[in-house]
């Protein structure tokens, strides 16, 4: 049986790797796995059972039964236990909560298994903050997307604004920031390259641009076998 080949593509939040992720696995045929709605719908579903996030079994638990649907209602839509929160697990409270039970080694533990369902014929791309180094640290191809404190802001600040949510772009660099560094500094799978990812700095290049090098690599990595 030949294994389904799997593309990483970690990095900060905003660091494009979401869009970037999307138009790759669209351009290959591949599925494609948004491990961030995974904690952010976690982080939600636990304050809506006013769960304390103290309490680690609880939270995996809730994790190990989340009834989670992704795109049934289109591109980019998550369901929550049959209710549509492809919004509310945008918003900026969300993020918050998915940084925090992301920090809980029994959440991470708990969704590990999720995730690696996800890893079909012909191909997966996975994308998120430990894609590369935890979940599939034998993936063909690792990337790793940055890019600087201030443009990453900027482009959330867009996003939002586009979506009709209100923002104001120096709250939105001061939670960037102190995201990226509760990302980082935790002791479970924190937020770094693996030893053999590619890193690309997309501060000056256009999301068409850093698909395209992607593309590249991921036919350099995948051979002749790629679709
Ligand atoms: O990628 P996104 O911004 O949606 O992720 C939201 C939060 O979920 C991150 O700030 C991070 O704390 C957590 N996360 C994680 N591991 C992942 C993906 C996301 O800890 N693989």
């Amino acid at each position: 049986m030949t294994r389904a080949a799997v593309i990483t593509i970690d990095g900060p939040s905003a660091s494009g790797k979401g869009t970037v992720a999307a138009r790759v696995a669209e351009a290959l045929g591949f599925s494609l796995l948004d491990s961030g709605a995974l904690y952010r719908v976690l982080g939600i579903a636990a304050r809506k059972q006013q769960l304390n996030l103290g309490n680690h079994q609880q939270l995996a638990q809730l994790a190990a039964d989340l009834k989670i649907e992704f795109g049934n209602a289109g591109p980019g839509s998550v369901w929550l236990n049959g209710e549509d929160v492809s919004l509310e697990i945008r918003t900026d409270a969300a993020s918050k909560l998915a940084s925090e039970v992301g920090a809980i080694p029994a959440a991470r533990e708990a969704l590990l298994q999720r995730q690696l369902e996800f890893r079909q014929p012909p191909g997966l791309v996975a994308d998120g903050r430990d894609m590369g180094t935890i979940v599939f640290p034998n993936a063909e191809l690792k990337i790793f997307l940055t890019a600087s404190p201030e443009e990453r802001a900027q482009r959330r600040y867009k996003q939002l604004i586009a979506k009709g949510i209100g923002a104001i772009l120096p709250d939105l660099l001061r939670e960037l920031k102190s995201r990226d560094e509760r990302d980082s500094q935790r002791a479970v799978s924190p937020l770094r390259p693996a030893a053999d990812a590619t890193i690309l700095d997309t501060t000056r290049l256009t999301i068409d641009e850093v698909v395209t090098r992607v593309l590249v690599l991921a036919a350099a990595s995948m051979g002749d076998g790629t679709p």
